[in-house]
């Protein structure tokens, strides 16, 4: 039957989603599949029906793709979509409902601060590095591509970083930054029969894997098999599983750690819902380790599709 890729959308992950979908929507076709780009920031997702399409492979990115929200729309509509359902997606997008999980589930995730509207200004501002120490990140909690990201070095960073995280949300997260080894670890399928890919190590110069080096540069290394002692890669493989089934992940996700270089403690700082699919990005390199193609990978996710 007719795939609709749904790719594009009004976030700030636009751009990233459209390089995603067409990615996507190539390996599709290369498969013979009848797959057609869908971009609901120019239509109206009820023509998907209209127009007799049986599945969805959700390449959107960050809001209105990746919570929860098209996929609450698609299940209204009856069409199978791929990836995690309504309440994982929501959930996963903002990353201090996600902290709140793990923690719950007694899962390492790095100490934050949560800053609401009130909560922004000055005074309270200048507080948050007695908690968590320097340096710390301030980010966005429900944006992607570390697009509003700082991290900050001193105390009279904070309000700018504040300022510019409240950009793209109302609502800032602080977080206690960890030094060491940045990693992420892909998941594919659900409940008891989900599995972590490999793990890739990312080596970016000066620390610095920002939205640029993410997608526009070849400045950062990448290193997949990890190259970590066994018994590193299969804890972290341990902890992305639980934490991927805690917050009620399905068909794929990514989860992005750091390891702590004083003791090689893995903590969890995020789940993508709907992970890039771009030439850059990292649940196809692992994919590839696992000896599973791009195209695989699409023929697979696409599979997985339900409501
Ligand atoms: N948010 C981007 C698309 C990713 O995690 O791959
Ligand atoms: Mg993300």
């Amino acid at each position: 039957g007719k795939v609709a890729v749904l790719m594009g959308g009004a976030s700030a992950e636009r751009e990233v989603s459209l390089m995603s979908g067409q990615g996507v929507l190539q390996a599709l076709r290369s498969r013979g599949i009848d797959a057609h780009a869908f971009d609901p920031s120019l239509r109206d997702l009820g023509e998907l029906r209209k127009e007799g399409f049986e599945r969805c492979f959700i390449a959107l990115h960050g809001r209105h793709g990746e919570d929860g929200t098209v996929q609450g729309a698609l299940e209204l509509l009856g069409i199978p979509y791929t990836g995690s359902g309504v309440m994982a997606s929501s959930v996963a997008m903002d990353k201090v409902m996600t902290k709140r999980v793990w923690s719950a589930e007694g899962l390492p995730t790095p100490k934050y601060v949560w800053l609401a509207p009130d909560q922004q200004e000055r005074v309270r501002v200048r507080t948050v590095p007695d908690e968590l120490g320097l340096p710390l990140i301030v980010k966005p909690p429900r944006e992607g591509s570390s697009i509003g990201v700082t991290k900050v070095m001193g105390y009279s960073q904070m309000q700018d970083a504040v300022q510019l995280s409240a950009r793209y949300d109302p609502d800032v997260l602080c977080e206690e930054f960890i030094e060491g080894e940045e990693v992420t670890c892909p998941v594919l399928g659900e409940g008891a029969s989900a599995h972590a890919l490999p793990v890739i190590r990312i080596l970016a110069p000066e620390g610095a894997y920002d939205y640029q080096n993410k997608y526009f540069t070849d400045d950062v290394k990448y290193q997949c098999p990890s190259g970590l002692p066994e018994a590193e890669e299969r804890e972290i493989q341990r902890i992305v599983l639980a934490s991927y089934r805690s917050l009620g992940c399905r068909g794929w996700g990514r989860a992005d750690l750091m390891i702590r270089a004083s003791d090689r403690k893995p903590f969890l700082l995020e789940m993508n819902t709907s992970p890039g699919m771009t030439s850059h990005s990292l649940v196809p390199m692992s994919a590839r380790a696992a000896g599973i193609s791009y195209e695989e990978l699409c023929v697979r996710v696409l599979l997985s599709a339900s409501l």
